[in-house]
């Protein structure tokens, strides 16, 4: 029986259709709305809107659940590596062996990036940040590669997600290495995805990088707690870029500049920031939760909080287990997971979090192993890029095969009525 939602405007009654997901979540269909009754609606941020039909990932923020293509995170973090789990977004399936051999050659052959790329590096600031070189490095590979311009056509697009894939390592190991006025090492493809980027990241001409597979393990895991989280902020961005019919590198361009933001993946380098400010103001994990609670203080708990899960980020869990194994097993004490524990504990029995159901999410914990894997604080957001890759192309692919119209959302206007132009000369 399909169900309707009715409204009554004006004293008019309308019936609108509704939409009942495979997860039973339920939508009212407003594709028709202005038509029928001249109304749009209003919601800041979203907050309300469905902007898609996707299969690729579930969440239920309520109950704390994630699912990619139906398989619980805690599973697919637990046994899975990111190839394969990048396959299985991308393509809807976990690969049989043949399927990601061929993936994993595949990328493994076009970890290169073009030789002409090193020249970007002598033009940006030594201390450039590297999530705004990444964005550039990846939205200049449509030049590199003008045969990618055309989303339907599905050989090009199969060749620049498999660049994409390799590529993007290479490229962020590259912006590192820069930084630091060490030279760029090249990819070695005989090593696995993740040892690959550990070795572009640490290796030096004088010196072979030993691959901990500690740090190899907590890598992957973190990559794949990254890889996709339905149409968050940057994903929504990379969908409405596409919709347009922008290449698939522009795409994912601007969903790096989109992800920057504090708000969103460059939390879990304002999380680092903000323990270390804690630590350096002695440790008063109370006085921070004050300032937090504020409304007239800018401060808020980074890590903290989130628009969907109204219960334990899932993947916050995962990492902070892998926090004390990574941690234990390199012997490292870091004061700054200390601080975090005080700080979950202390805001977590505190009524304005509990209230507002804020709890620690993907970027709580994230950032203390990756400065324990020793990858530096402005690198961080760079890290979750790359975990979020194949989720930002699978809900390209995934738009682009929907035929989706182009995203253009309307507004209601608040500004002047019309008015005549004034001569400057008349003019206050
Ligand atoms: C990611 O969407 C995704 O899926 C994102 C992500 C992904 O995988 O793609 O999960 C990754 O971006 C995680 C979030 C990382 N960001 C942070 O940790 C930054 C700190 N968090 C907040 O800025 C905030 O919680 C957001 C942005 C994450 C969510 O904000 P919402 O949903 O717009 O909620 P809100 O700002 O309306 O807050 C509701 C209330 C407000 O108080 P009241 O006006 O009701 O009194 O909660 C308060 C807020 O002031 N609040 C916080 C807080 N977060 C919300 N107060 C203090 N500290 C915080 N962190």
């Amino acid at each position: 029986m399909s169900e309707t939602a009715r409204l009554i405007i004006d004293g008019k009654e309308y019936e609108l259709p509704m939409f009942t997901g495979s997860a039973n979540e339920k939508a009212i269909d407003i594709t028709k709305l202005r038509d029928l009754t001249g109304c749009v609606t209003l919601d800041s941020g979203y907050k309300n809107t469905g902007a898609a039909k996707s299969a690729i990932t579930y969440l239920d923020g309520e109950e704390g659940k994630l699912w990619y293509r139906g398989y619980p995170i805690e599973q697919i973090a637990e046994y899975g590596s990111f190839l394969e789990v990048a396959y299985l977004l991308i393509y809807g399936d976990l690969p049989t062996e043949k399927e990601l051999r061929y993936f994993t050659e595949s990328i493994s052959h076009h970890t290169l990036v073009h030789e002409d790329m090193k020249r970007f590096y002598e033009a940006y600031p030594t201390h450039a940040h590297p999530m705004g070189v990444l964005s550039s490095m990846i939205a200049s590979m449509s030049t590199f590669y003008p045969e990618s311009q055309n989303p339907n056509n599905f050989k090009d697009i199969e060749l620049t997600i498999h660049r994409l894939m390799a590529k993007m390592p290479t490229l962020a190991a590259q912006a590192f290495k820069v930084s630091i006025g060490h030279p760029i090492i090249y990819p070695k493809n005989a090593y696995s995805y993740t040892q690959n980027f550990l070795h572009m990241m640490f290796a030096l001409p004088t010196f072979e990088y030993e691959i901990d597979p500690v740090i190899d393990d907590a890598l992957n895991k973190l990559l794949i707690l990254h890889a996709d989280h339905e149409q968050n902020c940057s994903t929504s961005t990379v969908r409405m870029v596409g919709s347009s019919q922008s290449n698939l590198y522009s795409s994912i361009s601007a969903g790096i500049a989109a992800l920057w933001g504090p708000l969103h993946g460059g939390a879990n380098q304002a999380v680092i920031e903000m323990l270390e400010r804690i630590k350096n103001d002695g440790g008063n994990v109370a006085k921070f939760v004050e300032k937090a609670k504020d409304k007239n203080d800018p401060f808020r708990l980074m890590g903290f909080g989130h628009r969907v899960y109204k219960n334990f980020d899932p993947r916050a869990r995962i990492i902070k287990k892998s926090c004390d194994d990574v941690l234990n097993k390199l012997g490292i004490h870091d004061p700054v997971l200390d601080i975090a524990k005080q700080l979950e504990e202390v805001a977590l029995q505190d009524p304005y979090f509990v209230e507002r159901k804020l709890y620690p999410n993907v970027d709580f914990y994230s950032g203390i192993i990756y400065r324990a894997i020793g990858i530096p604080t402005e690198m961080f957001t760079v890290m979750f890029a790359l975990g979020r890759l194949p989720g930002w192309v699978a809900q390209w692919k995934e738009m682009v095969e929907q035929g989706e119209p182009i995203g253009r959302p309307r507004q209601i206007y608040t500004g002047h009525d019309l008015r005549d132009y004034v001569p400057i000369a008349k003019r206050g």
